[in-house]
């Protein structure tokens, strides 16, 4: 039986309200024992890591990730996507179904999970369509997509405009307990938009998307979960409206979940003045008083989860302009920096809320079998330097895509390492 012995580390798991100095040993691809300290000469063969100063979490998860594979191959593939997860700290990722063709049948599924086992550095989690073709007029066949192994469904970068079609959805998500992912953008509201309305979109008169446009689809879900009992899962929320509704439909018990990305608790539209195409995404970067809310969303257990949302485009693309280039930006490589400096360090969230919010929360949400370092669970970890200090450089990313709007940003908190089903990142 081959042994890894983690040592000295600081062990966070929050699903297990652990926050202990200590050792962490694995066993083949299982965690054996956490916390206390292995005497190394009880345990002949083992390979040691150093963890002294490090933070020693399960395997981080990414439940929002387009890995634009099959079709998109010059944006991302699974292999490169992957690379880049796991180089971000992330053991998992769920990959949204946006790809050419969409996921909306079992043979989509298949492929994926086919290519993640021949390419993957990290676990591939696809989601399945809502609508055929993300055409918005047709329900794919659910079950046969979640029998093929889709964790969720989402027509994510759309928003399925038809409350009819979502109901019917959700009430399939009641009798069959999946997460049903909004995009939430009201689209004749935000109709030609490539921004946020506001200040900016008006001084650089660029068509502007108000918050209402997100605000009343998401309004429309929660309402649609509690009329079926249906999980619904509320994608990259950036406004204070969003927030405030997702607090009052859980207040409501209904069963709703919400994540937040980087890029909406770090940066406001102005960003777009100085950054152009690389900060164009849907939903935009909205303003200080939307970021300061999602914040406090975060900090208060409102929005669950923290995802990246990592949305490769290729450098000719993002050169269109802000009208033409396709909405959306790199983050697998950025989040865990961005997390610790704003978030942590910023003695915003604590670290075991930010760690719970990228491990077993998002899991919880997803079903899937991962996010804690318990004993017997899968050999899932990540191990981070709080104190390291870096820069953010595009040009060293292993994602095929650059658009990011950090580059050159300074960040202390780094992932150094991961080990998936107790392989580390060096051996593979
Ligand atoms: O900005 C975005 N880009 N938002 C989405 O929801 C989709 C994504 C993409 O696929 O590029
Ligand atoms: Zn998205």
């Amino acid at each position: 039986m081959g042994r890894i012995l983690i040592q000295n580390g600081r062990i966070v798991d929050p699903a297990n309200r652990i926050d202990v100095a200590g050792d962490v040993l694995i066993a083949d691809d299982r965690i054996e024992r956490v916390g206390g300290r292995v005497d190394v000469a009880e345990v002949p063969d083992v390979d040691v890591i150093d963890a002294e100063g490090l933070l020693v979490t399960p395997g981080l998860i990414d439940m929002h990730v387009h890995l634009r594979e099959p079709g998109f191959e010059h944006k991302e593939t699974i292999a490169t996507g992957t690379l880049a997860a796991e180089t971000g700290g992330f053991t998992s990722v769920a990959s949204m179904a946006n790809t050419d063709p969409v996921s909306d049948s079992p043979d989509v599924i298949e492929y994926v999970n086919t290519r993640a086992e021949e390419s993957a550095s990290a676990n591939v989690f696809p989601l399945g369509s809502i609508t055929s073709k993300l055409a918005g007029e047709e329900l794919t066949d659910i079950p046969a997509l979640l029998e093929a192994g889709a964790v969720a469904v989402s027509d994510d970068g759309k928003t399925v405009m038809n409350a009819e079609l979502m109901r019917q959805a959700l009430a399939l998500s009641a009798e069959l307990d999946f997460p049903v992912s909004v995009h939430c953008e009201e689209h004749n509201l935000n109709a030609g938009s490539v921004m946020n309305l506001g200040e900016t979109s008006r001084k650089l008169d660029l068509p502007g998307s108000a918050n209402a446009a997100e605000d009343i689809i998401v309004a429309r879900d929660i309402m649609l979960a509690e009329l079926t009992s249906g999980h619904i899962h509320i994608l990259h929320v950036s406004t204070a409206g969003s927030v405030e509704l997702v607090r009052w439909g859980k207040r409501r018990g209904v069963h709703v979940t919400a994540e937040a990305m980087p890029h909406h608790f770090t940066l406001t539209d102005s960003e777009i003045e100085t950054q152009g195409t690389n900060a164009k995404m849907h939903p935009p970067l909205r303003s200080e008083k939307d970021v300061e809310a999602v914040i406090e969303g975060l900090c208060d257990g409102t929005l669950d989860a923290i995802a990246t949302d990592h949305a490769p485009h290729a450098p000719s693309e993002k050169a269109l302009g802000m009208i033409e280039a396709p909405p959306g930006i790199v983050g697998l490589e950025t989040c865990v920096p961005l997390v610790f400096t704003h978030l942590v360090r910023a003695n915003r969230l604590s670290l075991a809320d930010a760690i719970a919010k990228m491990t077993y929360i998002p899991a919880h949400i997803l079903h899937i079998d991962r996010g804690t370092l318990s004993v017997g669970a899968v050999a899932d970890v990540t191990l981070i330097d709080p104190e390291r200090v870096a820069k953010v450089d595009s040009e060293r990313f292993h994602s095929k895509s650059r658009n990011t709007p950090f580059d050159g940003w300074e960040l202390t908190g780094w992932p150094v390492m991961v080990l998936r089903n107790g392989v580390p990142s060096e051996k593979r």
